[in-house]
């Protein structure tokens, strides 16, 4: 999701979001002057190599005296591919000597019952079909004749795919765009079904012959999870007051998984998915928080669930009169308090999303768990650290809206190899018992883990009184902080952050990288973009910000003046002692977004040095990070983005890149010039501001290159590989987003009630571009999300 528009059904980004009114700190009030001292790693790159885990381990290929070998070769020196220039083309762009082939589009059946995609929005029964926006992929190896587990597989395997969102392209689900979107008629319920199975994972088998893979529709293994599929509550949240609803009085069911956006692979080989914007699916009535306590009114805040205000996905779903009169699946997308007692309504309803969610795709029959435990957020993947026997397990976490945290799960459990084949029970053991964590940025450079449960004293004292906070907030117990973990963290003093995304573990050396994908209101004091109360200064871990201009683009006109941290930034840390429950740790920007020079008319001197910071050429020059993975059959860092500032010159991408180690730069004063504040304060004082922070090594064309430029109006989303690192699977989300969208370009098509009939922003797989043509439509076609397979023509490892 990338773009922001007025009105509220014009489906406002979900990212830019922003509901945290801590007022956490401004490290730039505590810089310290000492000098940044080069970590010494103990053990240094490859100690922590054979202490892998998961479908890309090899059993009995020797190994660690723990556990068995991974198949992280010797980590790539250089990037062995020409680099991509940008492009606006609606087309997936991948190097010479690679092809890129689509294996799986929104809407392709999974069933042979079920008949193929049709193109015109006919299609039904998604619960057996492709969701849309695909997102957050995980390979998971089957045995060669396609009967069970086997991490080592490389001709079967299962994928599991997120599909995170319909927004921009539920228009393309039926014939003639959406009906009654927009009005207060109640929405017809076939469309509404159907856009709610377009959310929630794909399990889909995938077969190799002659080289290539291919979905095995007859697989027993082909699963949808929707937004309706019954899931079982797990951890201290279960069978608690918060998620007591008219569907589960007892507190321990759910329905549905939403907004699946990042993901996560588990050390006992299943799939774990991260529920991100899920607040702006309900509808909260108007005068709903004069019949809510103080309490409740002050958690729904913190989500962004206003009464009556409509969220950027709000979609109407409660709008439908279901023909089965006794059906709930409609009404409880309104969490209004309406009947007598909680379990009478849909109230808690939003409890019950926004949490880290297991699925065992081994299992088409098995329940769904939501692991509660881990916290509810805005969540952006769970990425494990590398394991090591004995010790507990921590799963990275960003929350992604404008200034919230970064945080880490770390197990209870010690873990114990011979959990490896235990599947979800070994996921009952390690991850419904644990302690959250969230980060603290100190401007030396050092980090701290601060604690968020009821053990921390400050979590306990709970959230002061505050203009924002009238009546503060204070922590009942273990499930409120798991429900509430916002409020808990900002109660424990974790750093805000330039919208924390993606997290991604380097497989070599246990680092952890962990995407800041942009944020406008960095460097704004007094003033704000509306929801953003209060904007955080600037400091050491988001030092920038700046002024950049836009050009027109197929989302809409120019922008002349985009502000603050525009193009992102990746934060890396290295745990204290290497070790996953460390509660200090040492970072660096390992990364600086940016173009590689400044707009016509800005000054280019000053932005190479004050912007520019890892010196980003024509070839690698980028802006949003969001997606970030590790590959451990070469040990690339795979970059992606998700992009709405740099789209007048390329649209979204993918970079691969040589990571090195946290400390291979060093530290470095940032001035930051008033003219690029987003506070108008600032800039009518004239006065620059400095921070220092401290920097990774400077990129060059030979460590860090564009590989691929994906189609018009999409965001470069999922990546995963086979486990010898000859295929690589690359999500493309939403083509032709912008389609119908006020301002854009390509907007002769409205939005409901309007018949489709184009022009399109993309017509991308079907057109064929950079890929063999995909389903029906040809050059007309409705764009689709998709999944893509990438080879190397010579079958070689891919991006060395
Ligand atoms: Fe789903 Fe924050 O990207
Ligand atoms: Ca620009
Ligand atoms: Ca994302």
């Amino acid at each position: 999701m990338s773009q922001i528009s007025g009105s509220p059904f014009a489906l406002q980004d979900p990212d830019d979001l922003e509901n945290n009114q801590s007022g956490n700190p401004h490290l730039n009030d505590v810089l310290a002057a000492r000098l940044h001292r080069r970590h010494v790693i103990k053990g240094g790159i490859g100690a922590l190599a054979v202490a892998g885990f998961g479908p890309a381990v090899l059993a009995g290929c020797g190994g660690g005296d723990d556990e068995p070998a991974l198949v992280v070769r010797q980590a790539a020196k250089a990037l062995g591919f020409s680099g991509m220039s940008k492009s606006l083309a609606d087309s997936v762009q991948v190097p010479a000597g690679y092809t890129a082939t689509v294996i799986y589009a929104t809407g392709d059946s999974i069933d042979p019952t079920v008949p193929a995609y049709l193109g015109n929005g006919l299609e039904t029964n998604y619960a057996r079909r492709a969701g849309d926006h695909h997102d957050g992929l995980v390979y998971f190896g089957l045995n060669a004749v396609g009967t069970a587990r086997d991490d080592a597989g490389t001709e079967r395997a299962l994928l599991a795919i997120n599909h995170e969102n319909i927004t921009g392209t539920a228009q393309f689900l039926h014939p003639t765009g959406e009906t009654n979107l927009t009005v207060t008629a109640a929405r017809p319920e076939s469309e509404v079904i159907k856009e709610i199975e377009a959310h929630g994972v794909s399990v889909i088998e995938i077969q190799k012959a002659a080289g290539k893979f291919a979905l095995n529709k007859s697989s027993a293994f082909n699963r949808r999870i929707t937004a309706r599929t019954e899931m079982t509550i797990s951890g201290p949240v279960r069978g608690s007051d918060f998620v007591k609803t008219k569907f589960s009085p007892n507190g321990l069911i759910s329905r549905g998984t939403l907004n699946n956006c990042g993901s996560g692979l588990t050390p006992w080989g299943t799939y774990v998915t991260a529920e991100e914007n899920w607040a702006g699916y309900f509808i909260r009535d108007a005068g709903d928080d004069t019949k809510r306590t103080q309490r409740e009114n002050t958690q729904l805040l913190r989500n962004g669930l206003r009464p009556a205000s409509a969220g950027f996905a709000h979609r109407r779903w409660a709008s439908v009169v279901p023909a089965d009169v006794a059906s709930t699946d409609f009404e409880r997308w309104n969490c209004s308090v309406k009947g007598a007692t909680p379990t009478d309504d849909f109230r808690n309803e939003h409890n019950t999303f926004g949490y880290i969610v297991e699925i065992d795709p081994y299992d088409a029959n098995s329940r769904p768990k939501k692991r509660t435990a881990m916290g509810r957020r805005a969540n952006e993947g769970a990425t494990c650290s590398v394991p090591r026997a004995g010790e507990p397990l921590a799963f990275y976490i960003g929350c992604d809206s404008r200034g919230e945290y970064v945080y880490k799960f770390v197990t209870k459990a010690a873990w114990d190899v011979a959990d490896r084949q235990r599947g979800m029970a070994a996921g009952d053991k390690y991850l419904d018992e644990g302690t959250i964590y969230a980060a603290k940025f100190n401007a030396d450079g050092t980090g701290t883990w601060v604690k968020v449960d009821l053990s921390n004293p400050a979590v306990a004292a709970g959230v002061p009184v505050s203009t924002l906070n009238p009546s503060g907030y204070t922590f009942t117990d273990l499930a409120d902080v798991c429900v509430n973990t916002r409020l808990a963290a900002g109660a424990a003093g974790a750093t805000r952050m330039d919208r924390p995304e993606w997290t991604a573990v380097n497989p070599f050396n246990g680092e952890i990288y962990i995407t800041m994908t942009e944020n406008p209101d960095r460097g704004a004091i007094s003033t704000n973009s509306g929801n953003n109360i209060p904007n955080p200064d600037v400091d050491a871990a988001n030092p920038r910000y700046w002024l950049d201009s836009k050009g027109v683009s197929s989302q809409g006109p120019a922008a002349a003046t985009q502000r603050g941290n525009v193009h992102g930034h990746l934060v890396r840390i290295r745990e204290d002692a290497d070790t996953a429950a460390a509660v200090g740790f040492k970072w660096d920007i390992f990364l600086f977004g940016a173009q590689a020079a400044a707009d016509a008319g800005l000054d280019d001197v000053y932005y190479q040095k004050q912007v520019n910071l890892s010196g980003l050429t024509a070839l690698n020059d980028l802006s949003k990070p969001d997606g970030c993975w590790f590959s451990r059959a070469t040990g690339i860092l795979w970059i992606e983005t998700d992009d709405n500032t740099f789209t007048d010159q390329t649209n979204c991408m993918l970079l691969a890149c040589i990571p090195g180690r946290q400390g291979d730069g060093g530290p470095i004063d940032v001035s930051n010039a008033a003219s690029g504040s987003p506070d108008a304060s600032v800039r009518a004082a004239g006065v620059d501001k400095t921070v220092r922070t401290y920097a990774g090594r400077k990129m060059t064309d030979a460590i860090f290159k564009r590989f691929l430029v994906g189609p018009t109006g999409s965001e470069i989303t999922g990546v995963t590989e086979s486990p010898d690192g000859k295929v690589l699977f690359v999500d493309i989300q939403h083509p032709g987003e912008n389609t119908g969208r006020a301002g854009a370009i390509k907007s002769t098509v409205a939005l409901s009630p309007t018949a489709l009939s184009g022009p399109f922003e993309s017509n991308w797989p079907g057109n064929g571009g950079g890929v063999p043509a995909y389903g029906p439509g040809g050059a007309t076609a409705r764009p689709r999300s998709a999944t893509l397979m990438i080879t190397r023509d010579d079958g070689g490892l891919i991006g060395i």
